[in-house]
């Protein structure tokens, strides 16, 4: 049997811009009650993957799987519900001035 990983990244490949790859040949696996960090100079493409993961962009190739379900346009609703991406900027996740009022924007 396969072994099964909660994420696998495989071959990911993006590009803003059609000429850099800012996310290039990219592959690895995290397992269940795994923790990881990606680490890596300013620019260098980390939160332009996480990103990837969570579907806010569309990679050019490559594979991310969830449980060895492909992520695909099809399921992309039901497997992000396995992921969450917290921001970089607190000004960019909070929208309301209440936990209420960004929960709820969240929803509508
Ligand atoms: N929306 C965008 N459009 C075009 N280029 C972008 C965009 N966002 C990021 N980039 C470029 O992609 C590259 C990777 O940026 P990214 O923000 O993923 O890096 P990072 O590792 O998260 O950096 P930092 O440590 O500063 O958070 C950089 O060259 C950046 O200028
Ligand atoms: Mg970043």
């Amino acid at each position: 049997m396969p072994s099964m990983s909660k994420l696998e990244v495989k071959n990911l490949t993006f590009s803003y811009d059609n000429e850099v790859n800012v996310i290039d040949d990219i592959s690895f696996k995290v397992d269940k009650g795994q923790f990881i960090s990606i680490i890596g100079h300013n620019g260098s493409g980390k939160s332009t993957l996480a990103k990837l993961i969570v579907g806010l962009l569309d990679f050019n190739s490559g594979q991310i799987f969830f449980d060895n379900e492909e992520l695909t346009k099809k399921n992309m609703n039901k497997l992000q519900t396995k992921t969450a991406l917290v921001f970089q900027n607190p000004d960019n996740q909070f929208i309301g001035t209440t936990v209420e009022d960004d929960i709820a924007f969240g929803l509508e």
